[in-house]
């Protein structure tokens, strides 16, 4: 299965070059959450590839005989960034061994608030991830199907959410014995969405912009051990099966009921692992509790979900854009630190924007 992913030389090692790449955020209907040595899932997941909030990279190689690299923030340098990318770099060496005959200078920018507590590890190691394998498409003349699967297998050594944000509209990630494709080392794209989810909105309440509690390496840590995750992991197959028959019949009422009940459980999860946590927020609450009055007198098929924080993600048909934001500027928005919120929608995954070699 991972034979596409090696690396065979054709062509020569470009002496330098600059690369950028863009990569978007993801948000996950059916949750990952447990994992095992080295970023296998626990479990299989679907996410909706987000469009607005997205990471753009650019990395400049230059040949060198011993490899360096350096990390910057819209050209700021952020030490606190590179362990993680150190142990990126490492964890790839031995699928892309030519990054080490350069140094390498990183730089990343994101359209989404910095601790805006929206996870810019999924669009930043898939940006990044990206756009490494453009420079290894350059040497071998890898196909463009291999070029994004070896993309979204690296970006899940970064991050396992990661993996996902390479296609659009949606992404699958983890193997399902009765999807066919799907597979614990990279995710695949997953594009039969019926009409009633095209250009389906994602509108982010930015409810606790403070950094996450709890990472997520340690919560997906507390799965092990947990007294419910052999139940969890056999639901999460159950409604991944189910989620993918909604996406195609359309079935709003089922689309809500799979990806509240997977919000509720991710954080159902940390309430009851050892050590525990709440993540969510009162602004949280309050905000599901309005969801939840606000669509059963409008009948508007408005839903939500939550990532491991206390933000809340809207999602419903883009028909009814007008009708959510009204109702978020009159009863949601108290609940907004600075009264924020981010308008998103479903996308169509990372691309390169610049290559140039010498
Ligand atoms: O990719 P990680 O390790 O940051 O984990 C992400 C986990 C969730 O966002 C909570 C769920 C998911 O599937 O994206």
């Amino acid at each position: 299965m991972l034979d596409q992913l090696k690396y065979q030389p054709i062509h020569s090692i470009p002496e330098s070059g600059e690369i950028t790449a863009k990569s978007p955020s993801n948000i996950a209907l059916v949750k990952y959450w447990g994992k095992k040595p080295i970023q296998i899932p626990t479990n299989p997941s679907i996410s909706f590839t987000l469009t607005n909030c997205f990471t753009k990279t650019s990395i400049s190689f230059k040949k060198s005989n011993s490899f360096s690299f350096n990390f910057t923030v819209k050209g700021v340098a952020k030490p606190s960034f590179i362990p993680k990318i150190e142990s990126f770099l490492d964890r790839i060496k031995k699928w892309c061994p030519f990054l080490f005959y350069y140094q390498i200078d990183i730089d990343t920018e994101n359209t989404f608030p910095h601790s805006s507590g929206i996870a810019s590890s999924a669009s930043g190691f898939s940006a990044l991830s990206l756009a490494i394998v453009e420079l290894e498409q350059k040497i071998t003349g890898i196909t463009n199907e291999n070029k994004y699967l070896k993309a979204s297998f690296l970006s899940r050594l970064g991050s396992g959410s990661a993996s996902r944000s390479l296609y659009g509209p949606a992404a699958i990630w983890g193997h399902h014995k009765n999807i066919s494709s799907t597979n614990d080392h990279y995710a695949i794209a997953y594009h039969d969405l019926h009409e009633n989810f095209k250009n389906y909105q994602d509108t982010i309440l930015l409810i606790d912009k403070g950094t996450k509690k709890v990472s997520s390496t340690v919560g997906h840590e507390l799965m092990h051990n947990h007294p419910f995750s052999k139940e969890r992991f056999l639901q999460a197959h159950n409604n991944l099966e189910n989620m993918i028959s909604v996406l195609q019949n359309g079935d709003l009422d089922k689309f809500i009921e799979i990806s509240e009940s997977e919000a509720l459980t991710l954080h159902a999860m940390m309430m009851t692992s050892k050590p525990y946590f709440i993540l969510m927020k009162q602004g949280t609450l309050s905000a599901i509790e309005l969801i939840w009055s606000f669509r059963k007198e409008s009948n508007i098929p408005l839903s939500f979900t939550l990532d491991a924080g206390a933000n809340v993600h809207l999602l419903y048909p883009l028909a009814y854009k007008q009708q959510v934001l009204d109702f978020i500027g009159s009863e949601l928005i108290v609940y907004c630190e600075n009264q924020q919120y981010i308008c998103d929608e479903v996308g169509s995954g990372a691309n390169i924007i610049r290559a140039s070699y010498a």
